[in-house]
């Protein structure tokens, strides 16, 4: 058998640079807030995965966590270390860190403002698009399924401080991680809205929503809508956002 050293070097340079974080997780829980320039530094160990900057492309299965709302990153990490969130090497990652770094982390991260991928899967069937944009913008009332925009926004770009953009993330990403829902692997702090919509949402409807997300070019502005651009209540109880 032969070993492939390309990665053989890879792999060794990000637990070389997954040490060093744990290490300098350490470190910083007893400096009050890390420099820009040295977060910076440090976020590197992330890159093998979630791309330059965090900025992974829309192919493969890593998703991006540029510019997502802190909000939301905070409460993923949280996940991936209290076993609400299932991957090994995440949650290795934040095992060791503490609320208050992985609440640094996340500021890091949302606080990038950088271009997002083209768009995947704008020519896939014109009726499953077409399903999908209804989904997304209307929801289906008759089955209890609403408008995925009440809560990601009008342009689907996320609002602060913790509904995500889904826009730009690879299909095999959303598709996992409504799955994962589905099945109970991935869960979010209770009131759980997001888990009450995968499991009301059949094949057809997951096929024709994560089609239609990956068959939108980027606009002009990516950015997280502010929390006030929400139109209260939401049509489902979500968990408050973190303190
Ligand atoms: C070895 C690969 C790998 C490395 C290194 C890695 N991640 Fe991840 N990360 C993943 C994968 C894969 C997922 C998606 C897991 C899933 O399916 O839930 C993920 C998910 C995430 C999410 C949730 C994203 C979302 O939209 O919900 C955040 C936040 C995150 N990672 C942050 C980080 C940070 C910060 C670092 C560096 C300190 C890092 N990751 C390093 C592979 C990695
Ligand atoms: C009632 C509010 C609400 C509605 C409506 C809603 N979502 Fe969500 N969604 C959330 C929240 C909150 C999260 C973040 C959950 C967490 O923190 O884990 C989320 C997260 C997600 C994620 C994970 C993103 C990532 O980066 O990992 C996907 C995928 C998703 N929603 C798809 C949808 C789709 C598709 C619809 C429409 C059919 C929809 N959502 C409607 C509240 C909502």
């Amino acid at each position: 058998m032969s070993v492939r050293p390309i990665h053989r070097g890879r792999r060794c340079r990000w637990l070389a640079a997954w040490a060093w974080l744990a290490a300098a997780g350490a470190a910083a829980a007893q400096v009050p807030a890390a420099p820009d320039a040295d977060m910076a530094q440090r976020m590197k160990a992330c890159t093998p995965c979630h791309g330059q900057q965090g900025r992974a492309a829309s192919t493969g299965y890593q998703p991006r966590i540029a510019g997502k709302p802190a909000g939301y990153l905070f409460n993923q990490l949280v996940n991936f270390r209290d076993g609400r969130r299932q991957n090994a090497l995440m949650a290795g990652l934040v095992t060791v860190l503490d609320d208050a770094y992985l609440r640094d982390i996340a500021a890091y991260f949302a606080a990038l403002d950088l271009p997002y991928p083209a768009a995947q899967t704008q020519q896939a069937d014109p009726s499953r698009l077409a399903a999908g944009a209804r989904l997304v913008r209307e929801g289906d009332a008759a089955r209890g399924l609403p408008a995925c925009t009440a809560c990601h926004g009008a342009a689907m770009t996320g609002v602060e401080p913790s509904f995500p953009g889904l826009l730009g993330l690879p299909r095999d990403y959303l598709l996992g991680q409504i799955g994962a829902w589905r099945t109970g692997t991935r869960r979010a702090r209770e009131p759980d809205c997001m888990g009450r919509i995968a499991r009301r949402l059949t094949p057809e409807d997951i096929e024709a929503v994560t089609l239609w997300l990956t068959s939108q070019p980027p606009g002009a502005d990516m950015k997280p809508a502010p929390a006030a651009s929400l139109r209260q209540p939401l049509p489902l109880d979500c968990a408050a956002p973190a303190p």
